[in-house]
């Protein structure tokens, strides 16, 4: 009896790479996507529905129908700058679409929720590194957004019964290690392909966001995690749900900080290419420095990331723009 699993946002670039491991590892991915930024040649590991989340009606129908046995979702739209200009599709999408999903789980008696988080939620943090305690004090929409639905899960947990882990990623990033999956944003904001675009003169230059901040280079520090080993935490998070524990939130990082200038280098040294820059002034709603205390997902779930060096990193990102790994 292979267990099912409803992936919302199965299409894109998170939820792919963990569907295809879902069902390695011997779970049945079902995925629920409405298209508008995932891609449907991504679904390649367990049934396809299209559909929206703010469908609560379909979402009871499907959830009826396939019985899984716990939902990780992933749906949500997620640009910081858009998130500014468009609160109301944030608002829409991640706090009315989760509500959605939330009520059809409690209507239909599917108990176990795994969401995707940010480390958005934490804005600009008190103290390095940041650990699950830092206080969360979002500095934009989609983080506020990201926010309320960890509340509304912790609210629905003690007052429904529902289980949950909310997962906290810092910076995804990478690619299927075997090629089968890419990072496919359109438009594509992400420092990393971003620079293997540079790299393969597909885009000018990389215009780097400020270099006058406050860290050895001057550049912004991020902490990047290959979403191979994100994906791995989902399978974990369901283990553990499965096995009856669980009400948390979870940093999924490296917890190491790399700066543009870092990451910048990396892809030179696995490519073989230069990346032309542009400095350029600092990005609005940027903090300058973000790495996560990776610790307690290790504790927790046993989360060993196998990929968030920066060269693995590059080296399976790589391919995706046409550029062969050195
Ligand atoms: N950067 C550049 N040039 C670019 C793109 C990015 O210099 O062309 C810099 C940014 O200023 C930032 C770093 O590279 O300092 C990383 O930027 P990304 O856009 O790749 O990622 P962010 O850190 O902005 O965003 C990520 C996730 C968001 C999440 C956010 C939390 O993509 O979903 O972390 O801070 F909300």
């Amino acid at each position: 009896d292979t267990p099912r699993i409803l992936v919302t946002g199965g299409a894109g670039y998170i939820g792919s790479h963990t569907a295809k491991l879902l069902r390695l590892e011997g779970l049945e991915p079902v995925t629920y996507d409405n298209l508008t930024t995932g891609n449907r040649s991504s679904v390649r590991w367990g049934p396809f529905i299209e559909g929206d989340i703010l469908d609560s009606a379909h979402l009871i129908e499907v959830i009826e129908h396939y019985a899984p046995d716990a939902v990780i979702h992933f749906a949500a739209s997620a640009y910081v700058g858009e998130s500014v200009a468009d609160p109301a599709k944030y608002y829409h999408n991640n706090v009315c679409g989760t509500l959605s999903l939330l009520d059809a789980c409690r209507r239909t008696g599917l108990g176990k929720v795994i969401f995707s988080s940010s480390c958005a939620t934490y804005g600009v943090p008190a103290a390095l590194p940041i650990d699950e305690a830092t206080r969360q004090e979002p500095i934009n929409p989609y983080g506020r957004t990201k926010l309320i639905a960890e509340r509304m899960l912790s609210d629905y947990a003690a007052a429904f019964g529902l289980s949950y882990v909310a997962l906290r990623y810092f910076n995804a990033c990478g690619a299927d290690p075997e090629g089968d999956l890419g990072e496919w944003h359109d438009p594509e904001t992400h420092l990393i392909p971003r620079a293997l675009m540079a790299a393969a003169g597909r885009i000018g230059k990389l215009e780097v966001f400020g270099d006058d901040y406050d860290t050895a280079d001057g550049t912004c520090v991020r902490d990047y995690i290959h979403v191979a080993d994100l994906a791995q935490a989902h399978v974990l998070a369901y283990r553990l749900l499965a096995e009856g524990g669980a009400n948390l939130a979870l940093n999924l990082g490296s917890g190491r900080g790399f700066s543009v200038r870092e990451v910048l280098s990396a892809v030179g040294a696995v490519t073989g290419r230069d990346v032309p820059v542009a400095i350029r002034p600092r990005r609005a709603g940027d903090p300058p420095v973000l790495y996560a205390d990776a610790r307690l997902a290790r504790e927790v779930l046993g989360f060993s990331p196998l990929y968030s060096d920066l060269e693995t990193i590059v080296r399976t990102a790589a391919p995706f723009f046409g550029l062969e790994a050195r």
